[in-house]
């Protein structure tokens, strides 16, 4: 029989007024949703005046609650590992779960990540992965347990079993023009890390033109808010926010930034890359009880890069084959001598998904090999006539948007011009 203890309009137009929901308002509008009592033009008016009018700790923590509720909860008590896991809020070029699951769990911890694909100009960690022939993205629980107990890490596709109400409100609020409500943000990201069952957690907040808060007040108001909503629920929370107004390492697009993270297993890599594989690498063994072992020995020693052959065997991936590489390139040369002062992280992104690496609608396909290649960092001096980007795609027709994006996007200073710059790790939350 439907529950009718309420209805979706005192819902909508309790928030509207700028009422709190109560506890029992909540539990019935995420399951009525959930089951589809509730139409997606009133779940939308609801996220609407929610992003208007806000939530408070106590409704955001039962919102939150409500949506684990809706669907499974994982278990990884019985592992003789402790776990810990990362989320970041997407950026460009932000290919640190590569090289940090496999460093993680070379440590002693086992790393359970689930992930998902890329919508927009942030990439997707299995749109990364499924670059490496044969990987397979899809585990079922068995699988994924098995291998946390054998290889210690795994980064799969999470199930439609987990908080199937964040499934459906995401998709809608992304057509609604709700996405950046800091509540529903909140609630969208910790209830599929808690229902995931990690023991520990961080995450990579992430502030700039590339990121979804694009100033540090308010990421630091998601990182308050999102620590408190795992304290609450028993898992060890905690939030760096890492700058991404320049985007992350020398590459965004798939393969390309599969290979920058083999460069840093191996060793290399770009510097920020591995300073901030290794600053969220202390904060989880850290949070899961392990801050005796420094993760930059398990670089070094080559056991991290184990880790990794072994997590992508398991997974059917060859990590020995070749990456597919795109079939067309375009060089972009520097127009002047001087010093690269500006990089921008949303014109970058913007080219990469433009040349075929990401994808506009969630049905859409991408390409392996798509993407750009910065030869320049902001602080780098330039040559003029000298490359500064090179563009890839298997379709030459998407080069003239892809420089359109990269127009305006970085700024070359005369020789000898100074250049501060910006600390990758601005705050910690926790
Ligand atoms: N990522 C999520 O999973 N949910 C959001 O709401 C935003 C980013």
């Amino acid at each position: 029989m439907p529950d009718s203890s309420h209805d979706a309009v005192e819902v909508i137009t309790a928030k509207r007024d700028g009422h709190e929901l109560s506890d029992s308002q909540i539990d019935w509008v995420i399951s009525a949703y959930t089951r589809g009592d509730v139409a997606d033009e009133q779940m939308s008016a609801l996220a609407m005046a929610i992003l208007l009018n806000g939530m408070d700790r106590r409704e955001i923590a039962r919102w939150t609650a409500a949506m684990i509720a809706s669907g499974e909860r994982m278990d990884f008590s019985g592992l003789s590992r402790p776990t810990a896991d990362k989320h970041s809020t997407g950026g460009v070029g932000d290919k640190i779960t590569l090289p940090l699951a496999p460093l993680v769990a070379a440590c002693g911890v086992a790393v359970p990540q689930l992930s998902g694909r890329g919508l927009g100009h942030t990439g997707g960690t299995l749109d990364k992965l499924e670059s490496i022939p044969g990987w397979r993205a899809a585990l079922s629980n068995e699988e994924m347990l098995a291998q946390l107990d054998s290889v210690g890490a795994v980064i799969c596709a999470a199930g439609d079993g987990l908080a199937p109400a964040d499934k459906k409100l995401y998709a809608l609020r992304d057509v609604t023009g709700t996405v950046e409500a800091i509540p529903l943000i909140a609630s969208s990201i910790m209830s599929k890390k808690i229902a995931e069952g990690t023991g520990a957690l961080v995450l990579d907040v992430k502030v700039g033109t590339g990121a979804f808060m694009k100033d540090v007040d308010s990421a630091r108001e998601l990182a308050e808010t999102m620590v408190a909503l795992g304290q609450d629920a028993g898992v060890h929370t905690v939030a760096l926010l890492t700058d991404m107004s320049t985007p992350l390492g020398r590459t965004a697009g798939n393969a390309l930034e599969v290979q920058e993270s083999v460069d840093v297993l191996a060793g290399g890599g770009p510097a920020d890359v591995v300073e901030l594989t290794l600053a969220l690498a202390r904060e989880m063994l850290a949070g899961a009880g392990r801050d005796d072992i420094d993760p930059a020995d398990r670089l070094a020693d080559g056991s991290a890069m184990d880790a990794w052959k072994q997590m992508v065997r398991a997974q059917d991936g060859d990590p020995d084959a070749d990456l597919p590489v795109a079939r067309e390139s375009h060089v972009v040369t520097a127009s002047s001598s001087g010093v690269l002062t500006r990089l921008d992280a949303m014109a970058v992104g913007m080219a990469a998904w433009r040349l075929g690496a990401g994808r506009a609608r969630k049905e859409d396909p991408v390409q392996a090999g798509a993407g750009v290649v910065w030869h320049a960092r902001p602080g780098d001096e330039v040559t003029a006539g000298e490359p500064l980007f090179t563009l890839l795609t298997d379709e030459p027709a998407r080069f003239d948007r892809a420089l359109a994006s990269l127009d305006g996007g970085y700024d070359i200073a005369p020789a000898g011009s100074s250049y501060t710059p910006h600390p990758l790790v601005i705050d910690r939350v926790g």
